[in-house]
């Protein structure tokens, strides 16, 4: 009998820890999602699995199950998985199916959305190059060799899921997959012939049988049975296109991203926070984080042109793996003061009233007695106490207060109960692999890259030729070359005037060497990817070398016939003479062209070849310089980073696997960061930004799976000219852990049980503090005022009240363990100012 009893209980405990043993019947209706005849609420992330390590998988997974996300949500990136025709690649980083299937172990469902388009800041939107070379073809559209490449790479991933059992209908963890991406912002730019591809879309997706809903991101004519889902940074408003299906928000965009020359935005939590909250007031059931965690465009995959190679997004998941704080852990206090709420909103519709002006109530009440309700202050200057069911509830300018039981407040969006932590790079010196002391001049090798043509298939072709077209992005760059003529009668010689080369290109940059030198240089920006450049030149009598080298920083991702902008230099380029207005058009001249560099071909990138030297002296500041180096990871499991101070742009290699474009010289406008940023009031991407006049990007990831202890190669491909011996590395590590709790705030939603009402009373707002991860312990309190504090984590300052209690008790309670808690309130620290609202403001530092 205890046997029995045994053997179901551990039958019971893996039907509800593994919810993948059984098929699983995904279906919708005007509420939900309904999995096995179950409306659900459900909060997703989106993570990309290119834009980290597979070593990085497994935490990042778990530290998005830990934040509440029940769903990872990832695009499907063609270009990928089949950089040549018929050619399939699925190793690595690029391993989908491991991918799901972490995801799977860790308990959590997927949201697959195979596009093929993706945009996604992603090169070329996520089209392989190859397929713009298809004779006829026209990209999202109805057009056949299209439409046949699209059902067939469509149908290879849902194929292999299929293969490996990863729907949830063969008892896997996919539950929806998508088909295009936000095409219904480009439709009428396509015509008629837009609305018969996106009905030959659905009809296409359906027939392969995945036995899982599909869905189509901002596409308000999505064909039934398809869901149309809303994209932005608020879809509380959203109406689906039928009563029939759910409302529900495929991106819910957590930051912004960033390109090359532009600040860096974030978006404050408090207003996420807000509109997650007034999603699911008004009726939403699925809500995705775009991104959750960000990561890294590794090598040559960013999108745009200019987009950084970091993909942070200013995500509850840093780039570097480690939570973002305080907006991961007010998420997931969140995401359980939603969650508290799911039975009530399953059960029933929504009924919101008003109660004044921009302030909403909204209840889901069951027959059978169940009760939940959100509060929403949506004005965005003043804070308000309404009435509602008989109590007074103060609700801040631009929140949503969540009420599980009808009565008491599990969290209002605009109170960060949650610890904060403030995270920094900490520097250490490149190390001589050998010596292990500080590198120096002598630890480095170089190539020069011969400036021009310098391989053998290159070509000549009169004109200027489109770039994308003759590198099919094999490379980001092209040379355009060509021998000059002047002859003494030549009015550039014998005017005395200075004499201009004048050139226009589509972009993306553009270096310009006369007789082998450097006249000059210019690039374009993400705003305006094209390059005018009049360059001062100085010619001599007879044969002057002309060599342009055009690169492009990332192709296309975004917008109408994305795939038909051009890059490099169309022209015209002309010599123009600055006194008598002489000119002289070369574009039609006889140019000859290499795609690529030597050192590209030579595969200087992996370290090896019998080209590197180390004498005479180390080129600094020199433009086209190959540079290597060796050296030791630093010691421990911090993330790594390379901080670029000192170079200019180029590319760089980590024993053979590219980290991605740097470009550090390129500097953000200096004005548009304005601090702090208010939270309150509708959120675009230029609202908050930093790093305001400096680098838009300074720091690289350099994955820890990428290192060996020691002799890691280092190879930079320099283009401008810099100074490597200034390069250094840098560990992420987190320096503080910090809390603020005021005695008005609500319960903590961890110690929120709608059948505790008791215990909630006597606990009041509690201070919780936790060490980031599991071997360390709180082993210094840096900062302790229960009162009147100010400042936030990392610059605490005490106000003019502050107990004198307060440091002993917290010491006491925190030092030594991995977390600690305390009640914020007069009977732990008496009180130090009566009738004042008083706070309790922690900073603390952790160790091994
Ligand atoms: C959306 C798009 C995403 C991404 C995002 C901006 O419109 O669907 O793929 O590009 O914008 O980060």
């Amino acid at each position: 009998m205890r046997v029995m009893a045994v053997g179901f209980g551990l039958f019971l405990l893996l039907a509800l820890t593994t919810p993948f043993c059984f098929g699983a019947n995904v279906t919708y209706d005007h509420r939900a999602l309904v999995i096995d005849g179950k409306r659900r609420v459900l909060v997703s992330g989106s993570i990309h699995y290119p834009r980290s390590t597979p070593q990085m998988w497994p935490d990042l997974i778990q530290k998005s199950k830990d934040g509440g996300l029940e769903v990872i949500e990832t695009y499907v990136f063609w270009n990928l998985h089949e950089p040549v025709q018929g050619q399939y690649d699925f190793e690595g980083a690029k391993d989908l199916v491991k991918f799901v299937k972490l995801v799977k172990d860790a308990g959590l469902f997927v949201h697959l959305r195979i596009g093929p388009y993706v945009c996604a800041e992603w090169n070329y939107g996520g089209f392989p190059l190859w397929l713009h070379f298809i004779p006829g073809i026209v990209f999202r559209t109805d057009n056949e060799p299209f439409k046949a490449e699209m059902k067939r790479f469509t149908a290879k991933i849902v194929d292999m899921m299929k293969q490996e059992s990863l729907y949830a209908s063969q008892g896997g963890p996919i539950i929806l997959s998508q088909i295009e991406n936000e095409y219904g912002n480009m439709e009428k730019s396509y015509g008629n012939s837009g609305r018969t591809y996106i009905n030959w879309a659905a009809k296409m997706a359906t027939s392969l049988g995945t036995g899982v809903p599909w869905v189509m991101c901002k596409q308000q004519d999505a064909p039934d049975p398809i869901i149309d889902t809303c994209n932005g940074f608020y879809c509380d408003q959203y109406v689906p296109n039928s009563n029939n299906k759910p409302k529900m928000w495929t991106e819910n965009w957590t930051g912004w991203f960033a390109s090359f020359g532009g600040a860096v935005p974030f978006r404050p939590v408090e207003d996420i926070a807000f509109a997650v909250a007034r999603f699911y007031q008004l009726g939403g059931t699925f809500q995705n984080y775009y991104m959750y965690h960000g990561g890294t465009n590794f090598g040559r995959t960013t999108g745009g042109p200019f987009i950084l190679t970091s993909y942070d997004y200013d995500a509850p998941i840093d780039e570097y793996g480690l939570v973002n704080q305080p907006k991961w852990g007010h998420l997931k206090d969140l995401h359980k003061a939603i969650k508290l709420c799911e039975e009530a909103m399953v059960a029933t519709d929504p009924k919101t009233t008003s109660l004044g002006s921009k302030l909403e109530a909204t209840v889901y009440k069951t027959e059978s007695g169940q009760c939940a309700a959100f509060l929403a202050n949506y004005g965005t200057q003043s804070d308000a106490t309404v009435q509602f069911n008989g109590k007074s509830y103060s609700l801040p300018a631009w929140s949503v207060s969540i009420l599980p039981d009808c009565k008491n407040v599990a969290l209002n969006t605009a109170k960060i109960n949650s610890v904060s932590a403030t995270a920094n790079f900490v520097r250490q010196p490149l190390k001589d692999e050998t010596t292990a002391t500080e590198m120096s001049l002598s630890g480095w090798s170089w190539v020069n890259e011969p400036v021009g043509i310098s391989s053998d298939i290159a070509f000549t072709k009169p004109g200027l030729l489109e770039q994308i077209n003759t590198t099919a992005d094999q490379s980001d760059y092209l040379w355009y070359s060509l021998s000059y003529e002047a002859k003494g009668v030549n009015s550039f010689l014998t005017d005395g005037s200075q004499t201009f080369l004048h050139i226009d290109s589509l972009g993306h940059a553009l270096y310009v060497f006369i007789n082998g030198h450097l006249a000059g240089s210019g690039n374009g920006r993400y705003e305006k990817p094209k390059v005018s450049m009049d360059v001062p030149v100085t010619l001599r009598p007879g044969k002057n070398k002309i060599d342009l080298l055009s690169l492009t920083v990332g192709l296309q991702n975004y917008g109408a016939f994305f795939d038909k902008v051009g890059a490099g230099v169309t022209g015209p380029v002309q010599l123009k003479g600055s006194q008598n207005g002489s000119v002289v058009d070369l574009s039609s001249q006889q140019w000859t062209y290499q795609v690529g560099l030597k050192g590209e071909d030579l595969g200087l990138y992996t370290g090896s070849s019998s080209l590197w030297v180390s004498q005479p002296t180390l080129p600094n500041n020199q433009p086209l310089v190959w540079y290597k180096t060796t050296f030791d990871a630093p010691s421990g499991n911090s993330p790594v980073a390379l901080d670029f101070t000192g170079m200019g742009k180029g590319e760089a290699w980590i024993n053979g696997q590219s980290i991605g474009r740097y470009w550090p010289t390129f500097i953000a406008p200096s004005g548009g960061c304005a601090n702090p940023c208010d939270y309150r009031g509708p959120f675009n991407s230029n609202k908050c930004l930093k790093n305001c006049g400096k680098p838009s990007q300074q720091l690289y990831h350099v994955p820890r799976s990428w290192l060996k202890p020691s002799g890691n190669i280092l190879v930079l491909f320099e283009e401008i000219g810099g100074n490597p011996t200034k390069l250094s590395l840098a560990t992420r590590e987190t320096e503080s852990i910090c809390s603020l709790v005021s005695d008005t705030h609500p319960l903590p939603v961890d110690m929120w049980t709608s059948s505790d009402e008791e215990t909630r009373k006597i606990a009041g707002p509690t201070l919780s503090l936790g060490c980031p991860s599991a071997d360390q312990v709180i082993s210094k309190i840096k900062f302790v005022s229960f009162g009147t504090p100010r400042g936030t984590c990392g610059s605490f300052s005490h106000g003019q009240c502050s107990s004198k209690m307060a440091r002993s008790i917290v010491e006491q309670a925190c030092i030594g363990s991995r977390s600690c808690k305390i009640g914020v309130s007069v009977n732990t620290f008496g009180d130090p100012c009566a009738g004042i609202v008083k706070s309790l403001a922690v900073e603390a530092s952790c160790s091994l």
